[in-house]
């Protein structure tokens, strides 16, 4: 057992009593983001942005949006062909965070092609109640150029669109299982709490891997040739492992009739991510621009995020009913989509604009750096046909993982 990390919070102990004294640490990350109470995105203490918790690319800037939105009108267009049809468009936003993204897109596409915005509708799938009020506040500047819906996968799959969903940094929060080796076995990291000068703190531990945990595991090693734990790990080596991974490619998929998904996220491939000198795994909090590997500290005011493991991400994407249509690094993705045009457009301003210009550049450039923003991944996948005539279509072509024109 480690040693004693953090106070625990009231409310944690009466939960942790509730359930025996300690839970997995997929059961804690849930509770700390997700708890309706107590969760720090379901209560919507977090804040993205500059002036909040962490940045993400869209909330740096309109920039980001602008070339993103260049992809979605080339997807909407390609969709518009291929329906023959007055059907309406989707754009679903999985996770919109503070609903900036949404607002830009939908302001770029106005610009980009305005004879798309009577036909399309936004749909956002946002399960924190916290998050999901912020977005309606600030989405109600855009409501007379688009209708726009809050909708559970649930919903979607009962009449499912026709368009594009978009997942910017939400499979990252999904809560994680936490896997260990110790004494020369694997075991699911749990959270539980002791008294030390009579104050509760949390503690992690060590609990038996469950066979349903332990059978998808199983199953992914076999079918991608990996092995968790690599051979040589030392002991109290830690990985993640995405166990709700699958069920949400599948609801996702149950939401488009037709469509291509981007994730967008933080993903290492499973050598780089299963790896015996990767020892912590990838789990970090954030809380006031400051990233951490405290886990435990402040249950329920931090952001908990984990990397993707992009082949397993691939692998059950396309269990899940989707094809895999490619993916780049985010710096490449928006270089193709027209990142070094939308540099050399900022030296045309004119000068009363320059400190605007000068702002938009570094934004720009944190987007592409290669040891921030730019290492982020792209990974595009269309939703199964399901019908023969579909089977006949080529698939979506995918602008974001062209080569940059030079
Ligand atoms: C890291 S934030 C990203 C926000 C935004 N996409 C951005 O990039 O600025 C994660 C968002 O996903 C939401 N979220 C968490 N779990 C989710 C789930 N299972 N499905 C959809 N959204 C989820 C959170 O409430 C939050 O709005």
């Amino acid at each position: 057992m480690d040693l004693p990390s953090a106070p625990c919070p009231a409310w944690l102990i009466t939960r942790l009593k509730a359930f025996g004294g300690s839970v997995s640490f997929h059961q804690y990350m849930d509770w700390v983001l997700n708890d309706p109470d107590q969760g720090a995105y379901a209560t919507g203490k977090l804040r993205i942005g500059v002036d909040g918790d962490f940045v993400t690319s869209p909330s740096l800037g309109g920039d980001f949006a602008q070339l993103l939105a260049v992809q979605l009108a080339d997807w909407f267009d390609q969709l518009e062909q291929r329906n023959h049809s007055d059907q309406r468009l989707t754009l679903v936003e999985a996770g919109p965070g503070e609903g900036q993204l949404a607002i830009d897109l939908i302001t770029a596409l106005e610009s980009l092609c305005p004879d798309l915005l009577p036909k399309l509708d936004l749909v956002l799938v946002e399960p924190n109640q916290g998050m999901a009020e912020r977005q309606r506040e600030r989405l109600a500047l855009l409501k007379p150029s688009v209708s726009i819906h809050w909708r559970s996968f649930a919903d979607l799959a009962a009449a499912p669109v026709v368009g594009v969903l978009l997942a910017h940094e939400v499979l990252d929060a999904l809560p994680v299982e936490r896997l260990v080796w110790r004494h020369n076995a694997l075991h699911r990291q749990g959270v539980g709490f002791e008294m030390v000068n009579s104050e509760p703190y949390l503690r992690f531990i060590e609990l038996p891997i469950p066979e349903q945990l332990k059978l998808s595991i199983e199953k992914a090693n076999r079918s991608l040739g990996i092995t968790i734990p690599p051979p040589n790990v030392p002991d109290g080596w830690c990985s993640e492992w995405h166990q709700d991974l699958e069920p949400w490619l599948k609801q996702a998929a149950s939401a488009l009739q037709m469509g291509p998904m981007l994730v967008i996220d933080y993903a290492l491939e499973a050598r780089r991510y299963f790896n015996a000198a990767r020892g912590d795994g990838t789990l970090m909090a954030y809380r006031q621009q400051m990233a951490s590997s405290a886990l435990l500290e402040s249950p329920g005011c931090c952001d908990l995020t984990a990397h993707l493991c992009l082949e397993t991400l691939q692998y059950q994407a396309e269990q899940q009913g989707w094809n895999c249509l490619g993916e780049v690094r985010q710096g490449q993705a928006l270089l193709a989509l027209g990142l070094a045009e939308q540099l050399y457009g900022l030296q045309k301003l004119p000068p009363t604009q320059l400190s605007d210009a000068f702002q938009r550049r570094e934004a720009l450039l944190r987007l592409v750096d290669p040891a921030g923003l730019g290492e982020f991944r792209w990974l595009a996948f269309e939703i199964k046909p399901i019908s023969s005539n579909h089977a006949e279509q080529p698939k979506l072509h995918c602008k974001f993982l062209e080569e940059p024109v030079r």
